[in-house]
């Protein structure tokens, strides 16, 4: 753990490097196993950051804009509901979005403070000297690492509240097992009272879904096939990129996309940092990614049980994607509950 102060207001703790000793253990597990798998995360290193930028502009992938365009119109309202708060963003990359709630709490209070949390330094690093520079009365304590290193991490609740806030859906990345140790962690570091806001993309038509995976631009398949450049770069590896293709397909009965990384040839691959060798057979494909697309309300009954209040729910006028707030619930605490 190291602490970088990096501009007047904009301090980060490290959490995690590439000399970490249990770095990678995840990818020697995904890539034993059968069908081959390997876990999201890696899709950003800076490189695969400002892929993911550039995916987000593409007429395809209509989620950035749709959860920009529920905040711009509801921001006001949300900054009403919480009051003034500390926010805590979970995964914010560019923190584009966040900067709409930014504004929100910025006209209500001298103060804001925001606690960015992410894997990839790069874009923490980029997005949070924006912001400082943008906005004078916000104060940065972010951490780089992985949303479990940080939530172990993260400094006890500040007065007044405290809200967490995860965008993009980027909850559809996790299997229903990992969703719901994800969200344990996130009550776990929540106090009575406090907020959590969360993006999700909705049940729609496939193809409009299977598009949004497979821009006519190519850099969807960019973003997947830079997964192996990471590993090469990171792990001393000589993935042959060219003999890799991208497919993403909608799984209708589990609602998600799954992103695969096709071999194209037989082949064998090694990560010397990691001591590997993997063979892979002309077609085997490994799984990069699932993006599940949600249901709020099975959502909300699926929170419930653990003290998270649905509060409010807001969504986009063709209902392709929406925010949900919620709250812990508080018996005694100084906002009032009613659990
Ligand atoms: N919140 C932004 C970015 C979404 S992309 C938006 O809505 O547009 C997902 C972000 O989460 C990336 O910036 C990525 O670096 C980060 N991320 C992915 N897996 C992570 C993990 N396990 N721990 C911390 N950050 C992670
Ligand atoms: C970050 N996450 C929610 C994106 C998604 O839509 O699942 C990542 C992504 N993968 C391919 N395109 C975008």
């Amino acid at each position: 753990m190291e602490l970088v102060q990096e501009a007047q207001r904009f301090q980060f703790t490290r959490l995690s490097s590439s000399s970490d000793t249990e770095d990678g253990a995840d990818v020697v597990a995904g890539l034993a196993a059968d069908p081959k798998t390997l876990p999201c995360k890696y899709f950003y290193d800076a490189v695969g950051s400002q892929l993911f930028e550039r995916i987000c502009d593409t007429p395809e992938y209509y989620p950035t804009r749709t959860e920009r365009g529920i905040l711009t119109q509801n921001a006001a309202d949300i900054a009403a509901l919480t009051g003034p708060c500390e926010v805590v963003e979970l995964g914010s990359g560019s923190a584009s979005k966040t900067r709409i709630l930014l504004d929100a709490y910025s006209r209500r209070a001298d103060e804001v403070h925001f606690v960015p949390i992410d894997v990839s330094e790069s874009i923490l690093r980029e997005s949070s000297r924006e912001l400082v520079d943008r906005y004078d009365g916000l104060s940065i304590r972010g951490f780089s690492g992985t949303y479990e290193q940080a939530l172990a991490a993260l400094h006890p609740a500040p007065a007044p509240a405290r809200m967490f806030v995860f965008l993009g859906s980027t909850l559809g990345n996790f299997s229903t097992s990992e969703r719901a140790a994800f969200i344990a962690r996130i009550r776990g570091a929540m106090a009575p009272g406090e907020f959590f806001l969360l993006g999700i993309d909705r049940r729609k038509d496939p193809a409009i879904i299977e598009a949004a995976y497979n821009d006519a631009e190519g850099l969807t398949a960019r973003f997947n096939l830079n997964m192996l450049s990471h590993l090469n770069r990171r792990f001393h590896g000589d993935f042959v990129v060219a003999n890799f293709a991208h497919r993403a397909i909608y799984e209708t009965r589990r609602h998600q996309i799954e992103i695969y990384l096709d071999s194209l040839v037989a082949q064998q691959a090694t990560l010397l940092d990691l001591d590997l060798s993997v063979s892979f057979t002309k077609g085997e494909a490994i799984r990069t990614e699932i993006s599940k697309k949600f249901d709020p309300g099975e959502l909300a009954a699926e929170f419930a049980p653990l003290g998270l209040e649905h509060a409010a729910t807001w969504s986009d006028d063709r209902e392709w994607f929406s925010l949900l707030l919620f709250r812990l619930g508080n018996r005694q605490g100084p906002a009032g509950g009613t659990d």
